[in-house]
């Protein structure tokens, strides 16, 4: 139940948000303030929240010390890099409110400051300090507070930018590169939840090739797979898996998720060596603690072949979390997975620690 009320907790006094309202939990009175959304249907959809982030870097290498302001468009010339070479890079990471609904947890943002870093240098951008990311992200996060979702409900997704925004004409990397963070508050990505994604092998468009950006979260990978992308949901099936280019035999991620197969007691994903896989925050976290539970993890070449024979199959990312796959579907073959115990029990674990609800003896979360 959602009551309006004052704001007068430090971060909101300060930043003087439009209207707060305090939420009424089972768990008995909040002295939270929300936003006014329906925080039992969040899907992964765009929400305008309260504040960004942002910060300049001129000629000199060194980024200004950013600012939060109300969320708003930026201005960029016609001719800004970005739009005209796709010279940008992003991050996506989320923060989950622990069961008392105060306190903050951010989920590795430090692998988050380090992989914008390594695609910054991929695409020739200069980029922020991990320090100066990390203080981003909490910044925009508790700026944002009254959007991070009660316990159980989501976690805000945090978007941090890098972006070439100084003019140029012909193609060289920008004069000029702002860094600017906003964020949403998510619930599931895909709107099959944990019920299974039929996902769709495709092998004629692929996301990577060798020597190529695919393992950067540069913005130019993502437009180039909605063709594939649409196709498959215009037929039903949730996502497309792709395959190499090389090859067109082994199965390398989703569109937005990374991807696994499990036998027994042995979980396998495919290797990053070639370049081509985007190495996944979650892709790791799920790896180091399918280890910590005692499973065989093997990072490696699969075959699309072999998925007629696994008996568990998933994805994982930021966005879709761990998410069981039930079918997949290759030429005129339809491979089906009954089973998701493995991703069911990396799940419950992975939001478990996010949450704060179990203990986190990795060192990954990060209150704020
Ligand atoms: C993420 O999982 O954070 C991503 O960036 C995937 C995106 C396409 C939603």
């Amino acid at each position: 139940m959602l009551f309006r009320h004052g704001c007068s907790s430090l971060w909101t006094a300060y930043l003087k948000p439009a209207n707060c309202y305090r939420l009424f939990s089972s768990r008995g009175q909040s002295n939270e303030h929300y936003a006014n959304i329906d925080w039992d249907n969040l899907g992964f959809d765009h929400v305008s929240t309260d504040y960004m982030y942002t910060a300049k870097c001129y000629q000199t290498g060194e980024f200004s010390q950013g600012s939060i302001d109300p969320l708003g468009g930026i201005q960029i010339f016609p001719s800004a890099g970005v739009i005209n070479y796709g010279q940008g890079v992003f991050e996506g990471l989320k923060a989950y409110r622990k069961e008392n609904e105060r306190d903050i947890l951010l989920f590795r943002p430090y692998e988050n400051a380090l992989r914008m870093k390594k695609g910054a240098e991929r695409m020739c951008m200069p980029s922020p300090s991990i320090e100066q990311f990390i203080k981003a992200v909490k910044q925009v996060a508790m700026a944002n507070r009254r959007w991070i979702p009660p316990p159980e409900k989501g976690a805000l997704y945090i978007r941090p930018l890098l972006l070439g925004t100084g003019s140029l004409l012909g193609l060289a990397p920008a004069p000029e590169y702002t860094f600017l963070a906003y964020v949403c508050p998510v619930g599931n990505y895909f709107k099959e939840g944990s019920t299974g994604l039929n996902l769709y092998v495709e092998d004629n468009i692929h996301r990577s090739t060798l020597g190529g950006a695919g393992d950067v979260k540069t913005i130019s990978n993502y437009a180039p797979v909605l063709k594939a992308q649409i196709n498959a949901k215009n037929r039903g099936f949730s996502d497309v898996l792709f395959l190499d280019s090389a090859n067109k035999s082994f199965i390398e991620e989703a569109s937005a998720s990374n991807i696994f197969i499990a036998n027994g007691n042995v979980i396998s994903t495919p290797s990053l060596k070639r370049g081509t896989i985007l190495p996944g925050i979650t892709r790791k976290t799920i790896i180091q603690l399918s280890r910590s539970l005692d499973y065989k993890v093997e990072e490696r070449d699969i075959s699309v072949e072999e998925l007629s024979k696994a008996e568990q199959v998933f994805c994982t990312g930021t966005a879709v979390v761990v998410a069981p796959v039930r079918t997949v579907t290759y030429k005129d073959q339809r491979f089906e997975y009954r089973n998701s115990t493995v991703s069911n029990e990396l799940h419950r674990i992975l939001i478990g620690i996010q949450t704060g609800v179990l203990q986190d003896t990795m060192d990954w979360t990060v209150p704020i």
